[in-house]
Formats: structure tokens, C-alpha cells, sequence
């Protein structure tokens, strides 16, 4: 297995401290910085958006990981990517498949990467059509929009099913899981084939989450 990446969500950090979750983050030695979007009807949550990857932007140098949880992707992923965000990854439940492709290749135009995300009861046949033009396939192991969930039993077969379906097209794919991953469950989540990990309460509430991305990685590698 490469490296496995580990990208703690900003959802979980202080709101009144923001920057100084963004340095925990980098200093961590974590690979990006998950931004959890939602938008109050897509999911019952309000989060943050734009202006949060905005003021982000010039404050850090790591990738910055845009998860939109929101029912028009089409019309945000432009400000998105206008705000430097690096992948932009939307949800296929938000979308027809006409929609699904003209957010790839739009999120692709504004030069960043595109990713596509499927909630747990969402069949993982629904990611087939555009697996030949997605960098990233987000499989879900929380119904999104809340932190602190815990691990869906059944997520590990979800992510083997995406994974072999990746390596079938033999094209490069990320697979990311998202929601209830920690220490407890990392090694069966690499394992099933995951490449990138979210990680926000089990970062932001470690003891220590400066050594907390080298515990993931070290964990996930069974030692
Ligand atoms: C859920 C979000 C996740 C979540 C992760 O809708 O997409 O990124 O904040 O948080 P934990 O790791 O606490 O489950
Ligand atoms: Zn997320």
C-alpha cells in the first residue's frame, strides 16, 4: 500500500480558532484539509463554505479538500474553485447523471480535481458511469452531516466494491472514506482499500493531534 493520506476535517476544530486549527493540521504532518459543506438541505446541517476556503487558502499550503453537502453542486463548484479549493468532491444523490458529468468536467475546467460521493444506502453501482473521468470516489461510512458518528457496519464491503471496480478500469482513483474512522477501525479501513482517510473528532479530540496522522499511518500498516 502507498502512503495512506490522512485528512483531518475543519469541521471538528475550535470555529472561533480556525487558524490555528489549519496550523495543527499542517504541523500534524496530515496530508489535507477536509472542508465539510453543507448547506441545511441536502443535509440537516449548516456548516461553512466559500469564505471559510477563501480565508483558508492563503494560510495554508496543503490540499485543500472541498465536500460539498449541498443540492446545487452546479452552481457552487465555480466558487469553489474560485476560492482555491484543490478537489472538489459532490454528491451523486444531489444529482442526475447528465449533472454528474457536467460537474466533473466543470471542476476540471476551473483546474481542480473532481470527486464524486455516495452516501451508505446509496448502491456503490452508482459510481460506475464516471469512474473513468473522477480523481476521487468518497465512499460515505456516516450518513453525512453531522461529526462524531460512529463507523456504519457494512462501510469495509462498500469500499472493497469501489475499490475493485477502480482497479477494473485501471484508471488512477483515489478511494477517501469519510465519518467514524479513528484509531479503532484504521487498519480494516486501509485494508478494504481506502487511500484517504477524514478524520475530525479522532484528530481534534486525540490527546496528542500532532502525532496523530504518524499513529494513523503506523496503526493502519498493523504495527
Ligand atoms: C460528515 C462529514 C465528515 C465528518 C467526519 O457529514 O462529512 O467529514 O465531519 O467527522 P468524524 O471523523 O468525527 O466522523
Ligand atoms: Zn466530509
Amino acid at each position: 500500500m502507498d502512503r495512506l493520506m490522512i485528512a483531518p476535517s475543519i469541521l471538528s476544530a475550535d470555529f472561533l480558532d480556525m487558524g490555528h486549527g489549519a496550523t495543527l493540521i499542517k504541523e500534524s504532518g496530515a496530508d489535507w484539509v477536509h472542508v465539510d459543506v453543507m448547506d441545511g438541505h441536502f443535509v440537516p446541517n449548516i456548516t461553512m463554505g466559500v469564505p471559510l476556503v477563501k480565508a483558508l487558502r492563503p494560510r495554508t499550503d496543503l490540499t485543500i479538500d472541498a465536500h460539498l453537502m449541498v443540492s446545487n453542486p452546479l452552481r457552487q463548484i465555480p466558487w469553489f474553485a474560485g476560492a482555491g479549493a484543490d478537489i472538489i468532491t459532490f454528491h451523486l444523490e444531489a444529482v442526475t447523471e447528465d449533472e454528474a458529468h457536467e460537474a466533473v468536467r466543470m471542476i476540471h475546467d476551473a483546474g481542480a480535481k473532481a470527486g464524486a460521493s455516495i452516501k451508505p444506502k446509496t448502491d456503490v453501482s452508482a459510481i460506475r458511469p464516471f469512474l473513468d473521468e473522477l480523481d476521487m470516489v468518497l465512499v460515505m461510512s456516516v450518513e453525512p452531516g453531522f461529526s462524531g458518528q460512529s463507523f456504519i457496519d457494512g462501510s469495509l464491503e462498500r469500499i472493497a466494491a469501489v475499490k475493485s471496480m477502480a482497479n477494473r478500469i485501471g484508471h488512477d482513483i483515489l478511494i477517501q472514506v469519510d465519518g467514524g474512522i479513528g484509531l479503532q477501525n484504521i487498519r480494516e479501513v486501509a485494508g478494504a482499500g481506502a487511500d484517504c482517510v477524514v478524520c475530525g473528532n479522532a484528530f481534534f479530540k486525540a490527546g496528542d493531534p500532532l502525532s496523530f496522522p504518524a499513529r494513523m499511518r503506523e496503526a493502519a500498516s498493523g504495527k
